[in-house]
């Protein structure tokens, strides 16, 4: 306030102009240049790391991506556009839900399209995939709302028995984005819808991990829903994303300063919790403390947007999808009727043998990878050892996902 003040009492000007021909411009362009450069050059400067890590974890500098470890992928026909998939390791069934690829690209707040009169929006299905017999079934949602939207995203999956399951599944409403609480027991024929949860905390929900039959963490994946500082959360990587803990009695944020949360996933016992932070092409490994807030253990750095990563049971290593080139995806406009061909991977993420202090804790090897054309923008990779399977999921494409077997050596 007193700065104001000052200004005001500041000696007046003299308007003479310099003799000097350089600034008989009056209001110089040249100057308006050096300032813009020298502004430039500041950002730049700050922001070193930023663009060296854009540069790595975009792939602008990759060339092509050569399939490796593709033979034997087969796409699963009658269904398109599946998020999240969850395998119960016990049952051999896969949980997923499916929309329209189409329409993803008119109602996805995930990816700021919000185009409330899409076509072919708002139907997306419940499915159940048997994998010892390849074929899956489009489960009735009993007591689900009448009317009510489903555009579905993550899933967290709480066993209350060996063969009863809560299933809580995000859901794009129009009226806002929800979790819904959903239950099976192995071998009915339909999936009983419960109660839906809506709070003022879970407003861009990506991904679930179940702790309890009313309990869960809740990933966001922006802080801003839509609007210029959306992008500029995006594009400057904030951190600024976190994670939520829900339960009946008391919900509240849990983890903070993630780039843009995205998939979680947690080991058989929930005392490790892997969330990736997709714009910060990164993994954070986090252990539940006993207030049920998290607490970082280890950040892991990868070379590509990180998508949903899904546990192993029996290694106990996390597999990763993801993003080989995103600027593909993001600089090519969806065009309509047009596969978006995003080159994705999947890699291995597993403890290091070696366990030296210097030595990094988790190591990382890619078991999949294509160049878009036929698997494309992997978002998740589920593993059934029994079975020598691996499901990867490619929510953006008129596939659903593609049954592989489970790479050599993985
Ligand atoms: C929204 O979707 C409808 C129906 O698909 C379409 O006719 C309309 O042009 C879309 N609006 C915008 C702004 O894209
Ligand atoms: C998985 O990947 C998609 C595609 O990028 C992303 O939008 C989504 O948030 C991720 N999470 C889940 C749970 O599928």
């Amino acid at each position: 306030m007193a700065k104001n003040n000052a200004k005001t009492s500041a000696t007046p000007q003299t308007h003479t102009k310099p003799t000097s021909p350089k600034a008989t411009g009056g209001f110089s362009v040249k100057t308006l240049f050096r300032d813009l450069l020298l502004v430039i050059v500041l950002i730049a400067a700050l922001s070193y790391n930023l663009i060296k890590d854009l540069v790595v974890d975009s792939g602008v500098l990759l060339g092509d991506i050569q399939p490796f470890n593709t033979e034997g992928c087969k796409p699963l026909e009658g269904l398109e556009a599946c998020e999240d998939i969850h395998i119960h390791h016990a049952s051999s069934l896969a949980f997923t839900t499916c929309g329209n690829a189409e329409a993803r690209k008119g109602w996805y707040p995930p990816i700021d399209k919000f185009n409330s009169s899409t076509e072919n929006a708002f139907q997306d299905v419940f499915v159940i995939y048997d994998i010892p017999s390849g074929k899956h079934q489009v489960m009735d949602l009993v007591g689900f709302p009448e009317g009510a939207d489903r555009v579905f995203h993550g899933l967290g999956i709480h066993e209350r028995s060996a063969t009863d399951l809560t299933i809580f599944a995000i859901n794009h409403r129009r009226t806002g984005s929800v979790v819904e609480v959903l239950e099976y027991s192995i071998g009915d024929k339909a999936v009983q819808y419960k109660e839906t949860i809506q709070h003022e905390l879970i407003r861009t929900p990506n991904d679930i991990v179940a702790l309890g039959p009313r309990e869960f963490y809740v990933s966001n994946d922006h802080k801003y829903l839509t609007g210029p500082i959306r992008r500029v959360e995006e594009l400057l990587r904030r951190q600024w994303s976190n994670v939520i803990y829900y339960s009946p009695e008391k919900t509240f944020v849990a983890f903070t300063g993630v780039a843009s949360a995205n998939g979680m996933t947690s080991n058989k016992d929930n005392s490790l919790i892997f969330l990736s932070a997709c714009h910060g092409a990164g993994m954070h490994v986090l252990k539940p403390q006993a207030d049920h807030t998290l607490s970082q253990e280890e950040f892991v750095k990868f070379d590509f947007y990180v998508d949903n990563p899904s546990y192993d049971p029996v290694s106990g290593d996390i597999f990763v999808a993801g993003h080989v080139q995103p600027y593909k995806i993001v600089l090519v406009s969806p065009e309509p009727g047009k596969p978006i061909i995003g080159p994705s991977k999947v890699v291995r993420m597993y403890k290091n043998p070696e366990t030296s202090s210097t030595a990094p804790k988790y190591l990382i090897e890619t078991v999949l990878a294509d160049d878009g054309h036929f698997i494309s923008t992997s978002t998740v990779a589920a593993i059934d050892r029994k079975h020598e399977t691996m499901l990867v999921g490619t929510v953006f494409t008129a596939q659903s996902f593609f049954r592989c077997p489970l790479p050599k050596g993985a």
